[in-house]
């Protein structure tokens, strides 16, 4: 169970808000969590096939099982977006490296046998798309041992509304579509504005 701290962050689930969308837009989509995702998969809508997979991607057989099942329905994958993740809510002075170690396995290590295994279906099609997510983690007022003031944090934002999952699933259409295909190496701020730099 989540502490209510915990709670305020993970407040939303990306990942099925882009599930959503991609689904939602007719493409075949291929779930893959640690937690069965049978749920977020039986309410996608749209045209093409939806499929849900359990995978501990920080354990590389089990990526291949999944990358392999992938090809083997589809032939190739032409949009990677890696978003699973764990986020532990702590500070620099109660990271263990047991728990740094995880959060590398979990959140970063995966990137390069997903990648590794798509690439060369997106090279021979000629097209794809790999979409990495993260989260800057600024503007945390009240510290680590408090919830989240989204009202300091709005605060902050050019346009003065609490974000919602379906703000950064529309923003994904932005980048994996042809209509973008001279766009390369972006880094998208889903945060209202506060970001304020040209990166
Ligand atoms: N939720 C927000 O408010 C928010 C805002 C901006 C950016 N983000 C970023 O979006 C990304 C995802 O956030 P989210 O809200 O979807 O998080 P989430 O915790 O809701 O989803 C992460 C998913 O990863 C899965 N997972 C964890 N460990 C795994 C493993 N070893 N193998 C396979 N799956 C595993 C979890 O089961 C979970 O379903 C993160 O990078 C986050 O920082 C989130």
């Amino acid at each position: 169970m989540a502490n209510d701290d915990e709670f305020a962050v993970r407040r939303f689930c990306v990942g099925h808000a882009y599930c959503r969308r991609l689904a939602a837009d007719g493409a075949h989509v291929v779930v893959v969590d640690i937690d069965d995702p049978v749920d977020a998969v039986s309410v996608l809508t749209g045209g093409g096939d939806k499929l849900g997979l359990v995978c501990g991607i920080s354990e590389p057989s089990q990526v291949d099982a999944v990358t392999g099942t992938a090809h083997d329905r589809y032939g190739r994958c032409d949009i990677l977006v890696d978003n699973a993740g764990v986020f532990p809510f702590t500070d620099l002075e109660h990271m263990s490296i047991g728990l740094w170690r995880k959060v590398q396995a979990v959140n970063v290590g995966p990137i390069l046998p997903f990648t590794r295994a798509f690439a060369p279906g997106m090279r021979a099609a000629g097209r794809g798309r790999v979409v990495h997510t993260g989260f800057l983690g600024r503007a945390r007022p009240g510290g680590p041992t408090t919830g989240v003031p989204f009202a300091c944090v709005t605060a902050l934002q050019t346009i003065k509304r609490q974000s919602v999952a379906a703000d950064l699933g529309n923003a994904l259409g932005l980048p994996v579509y042809d209509d973008a295909d001279f766009i390369t190496r972006r880094i998208l701020h889903g945060d209202g504005g506060m970001t304020r730099t040209g990166a």
